[in-house]
């Protein structure tokens, strides 16, 4: 006997099974957490990301526990490259519902010591690959009438003024503002665009900082004078990657712990 709980309304509101998730940055930190919470929902997860290694190592993690992980390798700043792995997945996956922007690089420097090189850099993955990855993702979506959902990995240092994170900054600026752009355009086509602007969270990309004097002042800076965990990301990714977050589109979601109140 139930009391009317509709568990399917909810499956199938919140689950994404029989449909494929890609998420780049796979093969560590937040990415792999991401690709293991959609597999973990039921999503066919599509792992890309330039360490081979990396992937297969998240795929077997999905796998262990029952899901579905396939790892294509790839610069997501090589354009043509890009292209030709999503004709893969979308070759042999199912339907493409998701796609995570969170592969990123990070980049020190005050304003003064930034040359081309170093701003190219930063640029090149964190804003204009996850840009065409998105235009390659969507145009694929509306070629084949499928809606779907961009989730955008942005940085608090995009809303802040963390020191020496100026150009870092930037480029999650430029791409938290084209998440709104993506959202007006693609509207109309039921793809959904949103953001998640973390906090400080503890990854290969600031390990290493976070253990120097410096890095150790920042934290007990912190309004709970904690890092977060890979795994503080779960449920806004969640929401924005499910069929149930159809009215929400072009927002951004900070999940920082409070640390805003004490970041410059
Ligand atoms: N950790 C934090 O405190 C924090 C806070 C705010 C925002 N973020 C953002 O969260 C995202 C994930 O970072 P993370 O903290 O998990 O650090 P991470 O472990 O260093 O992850 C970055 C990932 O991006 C991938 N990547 C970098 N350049 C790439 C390229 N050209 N092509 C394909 N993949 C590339 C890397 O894989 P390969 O090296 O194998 O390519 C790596 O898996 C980044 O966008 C970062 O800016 C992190």
């Amino acid at each position: 006997m139930t009391d009317g709980f509709d568990t399917e309304f909810f499956a199938e509101r919140f689950g994404l099974r029989g449909l494929t998730a890609i998420v780049t940055g796979a093969g560590s930190g937040l990415g792999r957490q991401a690709a293991r919470t959609l597999a973990a929902t039921g999503a066919h997860v599509a792992l890309l990301g330039r360490r081979p290694e990396a992937l297969r190592e998240t795929a077997r993690l999905i796998a262990q526990v029952g899901g579905t992980a396939r790892a294509f390798p790839v610069d997501v700043a090589d354009q043509e490259a890009v292209h030709l792995v999503l004709d893969e997945i979308q070759q042999n996956m199912p339907p493409l519902w998701a796609l995570v922007n969170n592969a990123g690089v990070g980049g020190r420097s005050t304003l003064l010591d930034v040359d081309a090189k170093m701003f190219d850099r930063v640029f090149d993955v964190n804003t204009k690959a996850a840009l065409l990855m998105s235009t390659a993702f969507a145009r694929r979506l509306i070629d084949k009438q499928l809606r779907g959902r961009i989730i955008n990995i942005c940085s608090l240092a995009a809303q802040t003024h963390p020191q020496y994170l100026g150009i870092y900054g930037a480029s999650k600026a430029a791409l938290e503002h084209l998440t709104r752009t993506m959202a007006h355009e693609w509207a109309r086509h039921s793809i959904n665009v949103n953001a998640i602007s973390p906090g400080y969270i503890e990854t290969d990309i600031n390990r290493a900082m976070f253990l120097t004097p410096a890095g150790k002042k920042i934290v007990e800076g912190l309004p709970r004078q904690r890092l977060g965990t890979t795994e503080a990301l779960d449920s806004a990714l969640l929401m924005l990657a499910s069929p149930a977050s159809a009215f929400m589109t072009g927002a951004t979601l900070v999940v920082d712990d409070g640390q805003r109140f004490s970041i410059g």
